[in-house]
């Protein structure tokens, strides 16, 4: 259930990120608040490397209809040795359960 549903996650956010050069329609601005920076310190923590968040850039969310809702990061973080990074984080968090499941994270360009 939980592969099924990475799946079809994984697919509208190909759609989404090949659309993204035109407009984003289905994603709206989420509210910038402590569930957000709570997201991408998470995010962070996943990814093992080390990273701290220095600031949430700006995030978007977009309801699927379905089980839960994408959220899009853009963060600013710094590394171990102090070098700063401009990264691009999309979180999924199913609405009943809470569960999170990292769909990307990369350096923005
Ligand atoms: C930290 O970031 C800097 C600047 O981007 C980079 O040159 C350096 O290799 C990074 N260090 C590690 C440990 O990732």
């Amino acid at each position: 259930m939980r592969t099924t549903n990475l799946l079809l996650a994984t697919g509208v956010i190909v759609a989404v990120v090949c659309a993204a050069a035109t407009t984003t329609p289905g994603w709206k601005s989420s509210d910038d608040g402590p569930k957000i920076d709570e997201l991408a310190e998470w995010a962070l923590a996943e990814m093992k490397q080390g990273l701290r968040l220095i600031s949430v850039l700006r995030c978007e969310e977009q309801d699927q209809g379905g089980p839960g809702i994408i959220y899009r990061i853009m963060l600013d973080a710094v590394n171990s040795t102090g070098g700063m990074g401009h990264f691009t984080t999309y979180v999924y968090e199913e609405a009943a359960t809470k569960v999170r499941t990292l769909l990307y994270f990369g350096i923005a360009r």
